[in-house]
């Protein structure tokens, strides 16, 4: 109180400046705001990211400034408004959007580049990293005591088939590197994702000619809509199937395995390889492309999601997988590391 019986500005009745900094010095309030700056809020920041690429709003936003109710009839969201406003101030606090008079626009540089067409690949590996990475990081001790595993019902297939194109500039590179451009060529492409190595492969060679598999029924329905959408539909089949008990009526140039072998378990790949090789024509070549382990954060922790997945495998070791393709009958077997400063090979072989 002042000598007239007014408290003085800022005061409060109850702390004083010297316990607010004798407080702030306290080792567990220093550690609260530790990890607040640098776990906490970066993990809000990437589910909010990824709920708002996924959900349309950062490409809508990307279009221009938009109010609650547009961002709403974008979102086909009916009534429930307020909840979604709370989102979206989520947005605001963790940085990612702003709001002036009533509407939001993109505010960071992630966000706006999360936005763009292009950069969709990238909104898809956050969103498998949030998605997918996360809980098994979370959960591995509970379903390990429990017995617990993930199955392929787990992910989806749509954000695994987007995120999967990181790595699209190095293994479209590889597939110019082994294309025979100057004469008709068969293409399998077995677990074919969105279907981009295909399109590639035709653009490369006009009388090219592709049969495009996938397991999941939804991801191999969107491969077939991309073929038509690309007007490549009437020289590629693109059909849900299974390597392990594809029936298929002739004999491949070329077979494509990208960025899944490890949906495969370690003991069959011997065998799911021999299955590859049977359907190529003599002479005719296999390139399989994937990560294999030794790399950085992300590919360990998906080698995590596999150990504790009740299909597939680990991620492979390079020397194993070339040895695996020697004992499924190829020859002239080569490994080659397609990205730099990363465990991600291009591995070829030969049904001679
Ligand atoms: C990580 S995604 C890669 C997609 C695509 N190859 C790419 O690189 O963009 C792996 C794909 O393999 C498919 N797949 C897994 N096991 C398969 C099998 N036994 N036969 C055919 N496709 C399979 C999955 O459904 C999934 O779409």
């Amino acid at each position: 109180m002042t000598p007239t019986g007014h408290r003085p500005r800022n005061a409060s009745p109850l702390t004083t400046a010297v316990t607010v900094a004798r407080l702030l010095r306290s080792p567990r309030i220093r550690l609260l705001l530790s990890l607040s700056g640098k776990l906490v809020t970066p993990v809000y920041r990437a589910a909010f990211l990824t709920a708002a690429a996924s959900s349309g709003v950062l490409r809508r936003l990307a279009e221009g400034p938009a109010d609650l109710r547009t961002l709403a009839l974008e979102l086909g969201v009916e009534g429930d408004t307020h909840r979604l406003r709370r989102w979206l101030d989520a947005g605001v606090k963790l940085g990612q959007l702003s709001s002036r008079s009533g509407r939001y626009a993109l505010r960071s540089r992630l966000a706006k580049q999360l936005a763009r067409v292009e950069n969709d690949a990238a909104a898809g590996a956050l969103e498998e990293v949030v998605r997918f990475h996360h809980p098994v990081l979370l959960d591995a001790p509970r379903m390990v005591r429990e017995g617990r595993s993930f199955s392929l019902g787990d992910q989806d297939g749509t954000v695994i088939a987007r995120s999967s194109l990181v790595v699209q500039p190095f293994i479209e590179e590889a597939v110019s590197r082994l294309l025979d451009r100057h004469r008709p060529v068969r293409l399998l492409e077995i677990g074919c994702g969105s279907g981009v190595y295909v399109r590639h492969a035709a653009t490369l060679n006009p009388r090219l000619t592709a049969l495009a598999v996938d397991l999941q029924p939804e991801v191999a329905e969107q491969a077939a809509r991309n073929m038509d959408r690309w007007g490549i539909g009437d020289r590629v089949t693109t059909r849900q199937g299974d390597l392990r008990d594809l029936a298929v009526d002739e004999r491949y140039d070329l077979v494509t395995l990208h960025n899944n072998i490890y949906y495969f378990p370690e003991s069959d790949r011997v065998e799911v390889l021999a299955r590859a090789r049977e359907t190529l024509a003599p002479g005719g070549r296999l390139l399989l492309t994937t990560s294999c382990q030794g790399g950085g954060p992300s590919l360990e922790v998906l080698n995590l999601w596999f150990e504790f997945a009740d299909f597939g495998g680990p991620l492979p070791v390079e020397d194993e997988l070339v040895a695996q393709l020697r004992k499924a009958g190829f020859s002239d077997v080569e490994a080659h590391r397609i990205v730099p400063g990363e465990q991600f090979r291009a591995f070829v072989g030969t049904n001679s």
